[in-house]
């Protein structure tokens, strides 16, 4: 169990759980059984967030750009969501996790579709975390919706979720793939060379430990800064 305390625990972490088709390939196997692999991870990995105090958990799980791999790879992730929702739906509403799946929905199967606004009804409730899974997303495209919406206030924009405390990426690439592009402005950055499949809870409690000991200045001095004044007087 983890040794964190609850006040150093992100409040919005963001994983982009990437390393699925690596892990299968590394074991000479087919890329989506690293996929189911990785449904497997992330049930443990949510149930874990959800004891330790994690307030908003966003999950990359399908990008706008993942439309272009092959078709038996997306027909496969897409049916994994499915099933995956009903399978994990009885499990969230006992632990009181709201599930929110937020990217397009226009371009999903309908069958999909309505496992998602079934799941995010029975779960509305839930209000120990709220489980943001991001299908269909980008992050510009969140961007421009958001503006679209709401010009002067895009914050207040259901395309916009809040402020990631900790985003964090597994698989050793090191970009954001489009993923929160807004949310993540003051986003501590945390990097693992682990394959999603193999992420475990006590990683994550290394990562989160390593988030706790950063100091956040948000523009500002830090704590440990002499006042302005000390400094030797300079002419500009
Ligand atoms: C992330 O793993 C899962 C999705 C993008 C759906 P990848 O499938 O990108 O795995 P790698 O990066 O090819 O190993
Ligand atoms: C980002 O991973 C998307 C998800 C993890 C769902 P990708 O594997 O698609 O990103 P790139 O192509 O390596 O940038
Ligand atoms: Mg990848």
């Amino acid at each position: 169990m983890s040794k964190t305390p609850a006040t150093r625990v992100p409040q919005h972490l963001a994983i982009i759980m990437d390393g699925n088709g690596r892990w299968a390939s590394r074991r000479g196997r087919p890329r989506w059984m690293g996929h189911a692999r990785g449904a497997r991870t992330a049930r443990e990995i949510v149930a874990h967030c959800a004891r330790l105090g994690v307030k908003d958990l966003s999950l990359y799980a399908f990008s706008s750009d993942n439309w272009k791999r092959p078709r038996e790879e997306v027909g496969f992730l897409l049916e994994l969501f499915s099933s995956h929702l009903e399978s994990q739906l009885a499990d969230l509403i006992t632990h009181g996790i709201r599930l929110s799946i937020f990217g397009r929905r226009d371009r999903l199967p309908s069958a999909l579709v309505d496992a998602i606004v079934h799941a995010e009804a029975r779960t509305a409730a839930g209000t120990r975390m709220h489980l943001h899974v991001a299908i269909d997303y980008s992050g510009r495209a969140a961007i421009a919706q958001a503006f679209a919406e709401a010009p002067d206030l895009p914050d207040a924009s259901t395309a916009l979720l809040p402020p990631v405390d900790l985003l964090l990426r597994t698989g050793g690439e090191r970009r954001l793939s489009d993923f929160l592009l807004w949310e993540s402005a003051y986003a501590e950055l945390a990097f693992v060379e682990a394959f999603f499949p193999d992420l475990t809870p006590s990683m994550l409690n290394e990562v989160i430990a390593d988030y706790a000991s950063r100091e956040r200045r948000f523009g500002d001095v830090g704590a440990a800064a002499t006042p302005a004044s000390a400094a030797p007087a300079t002419r500009v």
